[in-house]
């Protein structure tokens, strides 16, 4: 089998705090995210989803366990081969102020993440920047973060990502910050993305009904571990763990016209 891009290997993380009994975040976890795949991570509030996350991108060490980025295990890789990496592997949060650094323009946040020498660098990032709605691209060049909405932010954040031609993006809660008609439009916005590209998402969303739109395979964490993973039509439709069961339950299944008009 070929070896997929993301590979944790029984990854742990607890957090200790002076006075506190230690918090086992994450507890020897493993989980792998194919070429191309996209693996939803689901579970309730304070279930290890971040944390993990976090430690996939190497923004935090884990205790133990190994992480594993198209073969190369992420620990050993030199300063040059993490700076690849990272390249490789491209975040979208939540809140998109906290990745774009508020003092650059659009146009030096995207000249920051574009190849160098390959042509004009406003063309490119009038390109990209219409890709992700931000249209026309040329008027939103010389905007700041502050200057844009909530929402443009979030497509400015993305426009940056794709700019790195990422294999794999790992997006926590991306589409919480953003309203409804908001999250449909940027949900499709990523949807179109794998599909052209061919890019590989760790999507970690406490939101069933996004996992049950996007991704091929969910995963259902619950205090740490994961209790159950498959296909998602599978998981989601006919949990086989009673964790997974109750978070399916505890959403409203939207009627289908509904669903279809909010996620495409
Ligand atoms: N820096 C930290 N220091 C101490 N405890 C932490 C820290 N980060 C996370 N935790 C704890 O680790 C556990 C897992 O947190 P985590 O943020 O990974 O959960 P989550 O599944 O992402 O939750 P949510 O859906 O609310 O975002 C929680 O109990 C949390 O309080
Ligand atoms: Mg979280």
């Amino acid at each position: 089998m070929a070896e997929p891009i993301l590979r944790l290997e029984n990854i742990s993380k607890s957090f200790r705090r002076p006075g506190h009994a230690p918090v086992q975040a994450v507890d020897n976890v493993s989980l792998e995210v194919g070429r191309g795949e996209t693996v939803a991570l689901v579970g309730e509030s304070g279930s290890g989803k971040s944390t993990l996350g976090r430690i996939a991108l190497g923004l935090l060490a884990p205790d133990s366990g190994r992480v594993v980025l198209e073969g190369k295990v992420l620990r050993e890789l030199s300063a040059s081969e993490l700076r690849q990496a990272r390249i490789a592997m491209q975040p979208i949060f939540q809140d998109a102020s906290s990745s774009l650094n508020p003092r650059r323009s659009a146009r030096e946040l995207m000249a920051q993440a574009l190849p160098e020498a390959k042509g004009s660098v406003d063309e490119q990032a009038a390109r990209l920047l219409d890709r992700v709605g931000l249209s026309p691209g040329r008027d939103y060049l010389a905007r700041f973060p502050h200057e844009i909405s909530g929402g443009q932010r979030q497509r400015l954040a993305i426009a940056r990502a794709l700019a790195m031609n990422p294999k794999l993006i790992i997006a926590d809660e991306p589409l919480s910050g953003a309203d409804v008609s908001i999250r449909g439009q940027v949900l499709n916005l990523l949807l179109d993305i794998k599909e052209e590209r061919g890019v590989a998402y760790l999507m970690i969303t406490h939101d069933i009904s996004i996992a049950r739109h996007f991704a091929d395979r969910v995963a259902v964490m619950q205090r740490g571990v994961i209790v159950e993973t498959g296909p998602a039509a599978q998981v989601l439709t006919s949990p086989s763990h009673p964790y997974t069961r109750e978070l399916v339950a505890a959403v409203p299944v939207l009627a289908a016209p509904e669903a279809a008009s909010i996620y495409r």
